[in-house]
């Protein structure tokens, strides 16, 4: 693990750890969900297949309520963590990664509001993955920059640690150099 001080500032605290998110004991953990909320492979296979159906129920009730079109790119939203150790997932939507259009606020976009529903939530731990950098197609050094510096950027009031939680050695290293 790595971790950037918060050297007595408002700032979360930084963390980087290698591993599968769904083992995090975090208070909640960020889903690199699709905008279906209905699942998918990756993290977001991973969540539900840990989490167990508590999870799914709760994103049909959010599909057939206020996200009846599907939680659009960039936004976050909550629900139970299921069987994870952790209180909530927060469900946010990344982009796909384009050659032609700049969708870096998009991605800037799902850390931000992810750590503000964390935030309102009153959780003081949050663990995300590297969002976008896997079936979307990100290339992970720039993902990663974009993940630290929307991070750095933010004055959450209970969220005292960020944790990103990487997969592999790769990934690992372009956080490390981020940061
Ligand atoms: N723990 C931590 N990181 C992981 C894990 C895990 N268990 N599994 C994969 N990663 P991805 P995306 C890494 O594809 O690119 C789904 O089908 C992975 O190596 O999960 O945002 C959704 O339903 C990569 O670096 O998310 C969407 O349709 C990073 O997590 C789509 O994939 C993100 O990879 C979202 O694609």
């Amino acid at each position: 693990t790595a971790s950037d001080r918060p050297d007595g500032s408002d700032r979360p605290e930084i963390v980087l750890v290698r591993g599968d998110i769904t083992e995090q004991d975090a208070d909640v953990i960020v889903n690199a969900a699709n905008s279906s909320l209905l699942g998918g492979g990756g993290v977001d296979g991973a969540i539900h297949r840990k989490g167990g159906p508590a999870i799914l129920d709760a994103c049909r009730t959010l599909r057939a309520g206020h996200y009846g079109r599907g939680l659009p790119t960039g936004e976050a939203v909550a629900t139970t963590a299921g069987n994870l150790a952790a209180q909530w997932v927060v469900h946010t939507v990344g982009p796909v990664h384009s050659a032609q259009e700049d969708r870096s606020e998009q991605l800037a976009s799902c850390y931000r509001e992810s750590l503000r529903v964390a935030d309102a939530l009153g959780a003081e731990t949050v663990a995300f993955p590297a969002i976008s950098t896997g079936i979307y197609g990100w290339p992970m050094d720039d993902g990663a920059r974009i993940a630290v510096e929307t991070v750095r950027a933010s004055h959450p009031s209970s969220v005292r640690e960020v944790r990103f939680v990487l997969y592999d050695a790769a990934a690992y290293a372009e956080f490390e150099a981020a940061l």
